[in-house]
Order: C-alpha cells, then sequence, then structure tokens
C-alpha cells in the first residue's frame, strides 16, 4: 500500500504552523521543521497518538547549510512555508542584524527550501506548495518596514513562482492572513476577537483540497466580525 503523501511545515513548533501539521496529519506524514526540539517533539507526540506520523527536523532557517542538511533527500508533495517573524520598530532603529534575520527567516528561507523540495516535485509532475504570507503584504503600518517588506515580497516570490512552475503539475499558492492569536503579540495582548492558528489551517487544507486541474492561487483570511468579539470594538485587521 502506497504511504500517505509528505507535507513538510515549516514553523510548526507553535502557532499557526502547529495548527496546520496537526489539521493535515490525518492525510499526510508530516515533516516538522523549526528550531524548537522540545516542542516539536511534543508536536510529534500529539500526531502519533491520533495515528499519525511526524518527523521532526530541527532547522534554524536563517542557515542555509542546515535547511539542506535536514531536508536533503526528502520527497515532498506538500511544502508549508510558515515560518516567520516580527520585528517592529522605526525603522532608523533597526540594527543590521535584525533587519538581516527578519528577511532571511521571512524570505530568503523560503528560497531555500523551495530549491530544496521543488525539484522532486517536479520530477514527479505534481506538488503543492502554499507560503503564508500576511494582509501586511499588500498594505503598511509604521515600524512595518522589515516585515511589511518581506511579506510584499512573498507575493512576489510566490506569484511569479505559481507562474513558472504549474505546466509541471506544481501548484503554488498563498495564504494572507488578518491578525491570528499566536505568540506574534505581546503577552496580555486582547487576542479574543483574532482568528485562531485553526482557521488558517483551515483554509490552507481546503486550498489542497482543490481538484487536480483546479488552482486556488491566493486566499486572504480575516476575522468574520472582530468588532463583535472585541471588548469597545478592536480595529478589525
Ligand atoms: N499571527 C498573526 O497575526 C499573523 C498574521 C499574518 C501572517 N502571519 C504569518 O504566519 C506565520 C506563522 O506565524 P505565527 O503567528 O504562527 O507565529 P509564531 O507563533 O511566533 O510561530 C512562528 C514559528 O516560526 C518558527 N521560526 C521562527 N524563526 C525561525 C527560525 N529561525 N528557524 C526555524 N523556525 C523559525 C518558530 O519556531 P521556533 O521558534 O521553534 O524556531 C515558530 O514555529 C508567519 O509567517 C507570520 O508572518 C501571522
Amino acid at each position: 500500500m502506497p504511504g500517505r503523501p509528505v507535507a513538510v511545515v515549516t514553523g510548526a513548533s507553535r502557532g499557526i504552523g502547529r495548527a496546520i501539521a496537526i489539521r493535515l496529519a490525518p492525510t499526510h506524514e508530516i515533516v516538522a521543521v523549526a528550531r524548537d526540539a522540545a516542542r516539536l517533539d511534543s508536536l510529534a507526540a500529539e500526531i502519533t497518538a491520533l495515528g499519525g506520523t511526524c518527523r521532526p527536523a530541527i532547522v534554524d532557517l536563517a542557515r542555509p547549510d542546515a535547511i539542506h542538511r535536514a531536508l536533503d533527500g526528502v520527497e515532498a508533495d506538500v511544502l508549508v512555508n510558515n515560518a516567520g517573524v516580527i520585528t517592529k520598530k522605526p525603522m532608523l532603529e533597526f540594527t543590521p542584524d535584525e533587519w538581516h534575520r527578519m528577511v532571511d527567516v521571512n524570505l530568503n528561507a523560503l528560497f531555500h527550501v523551495t530549491r530544496q523540495l521543488l525539484p522532486g516535485m517536479i520530477r514527479a509532475g505534481r506538488g503543492h506548495i502554499v507560503n503564508i504570507a500576511s494582509i501586511a503584504g499588500r498594505s503598511a503600518f509604521p515600524g512595518g518596514t522589515g516585515y511589511v517588506a518581506t511579506k510584499h515580497a512573498v507575493l512576489g516570490f510566490t506569484e511569479s513562482l505559481m507562474l513558472e512552475v504549474r505546466q509541471h503539475g506544481v501548484k503554488v499558492s498563498v495564504v494572507m492572513p488578518g491578525s491570528v492569536a499566536t505568540g506574534f503579540f505581546e503577552p496580555g495582548a486582547d487576542m479574543s476577537w483574532m482568528l485562531r492558528p485553526e482557521d488558517v489551517a483551515d483554509v490552507v487544507a481546503g486550498i489542497l483540497d482543490t481538484p487536480q486541474w483546479a488552482l486556488t492561487y491566493q486566499v486572504e483570511v480575516r476575522a468574520s466580525n472582530p468588532r463583535k468579539q472585541g471588548p469597545g470594538g478592536q480595529a478589525p485587521a
């Protein structure tokens, strides 16, 4: 009996990536990529208890050599480029290290991980890459020179890649969430009005579930009624 298709999920140790890994586990073997070994082990244990398979891959995505070592030989049917970091501050307060780290994780890692896994998909004549961008990929906010720039770049990367590889049977999609209740926000922040990580995971699963001849390229996901849920009405995002 053929095994389940393999789904590589980056940033799977917590937040949206963890929810995506759990959502895809009933139908996919999961390769869970992040730095935090303990959290990845706990994810793998949860997926195993549910009857699935999950292999942790402990990688700092800012290091191309580590990406290459960890994913060498992996034949992926699905790749979810989800890992991301945010530093919000005025442009002049960024140190070069902070700037480069955000660009490395949010953008350059997409190049390195995709470059590693895409050839196998093209050889197989099938595959699906889903990149997690953000509504910040088409809008801006003060303090966002770094984060907003990387998410705009993710959109450009994703659309160009989609146009390049669809004739090889490989689909490429992008999901643009609004605010999602994760560690992206300060401890103590009111997250009651936000999307849940599981909501984004459901959208990713839906995108993967389209018929072979159809490609859902871009989906924006927002909380359906943030004012209803937030005390006094939060600014919707
Ligand atoms: N939360 C939101 O409101 C929101 C909205 C729109 C888009 N997004 C996007 O959604 C994605 C996931 O965000 P989230 O909210 O789930 O954030 P999160 O809870 O902070 O999780 C971020 C994930 O990225 C991983 N990661 C960070 N740096 C890494 C590195 N150097 N190497 C490997 N893994 C790394 C983390 O794992 P380790 O720390 O274990 O390495 C963690 O698993 C990001 O791309 C983000 O831009 C989030």
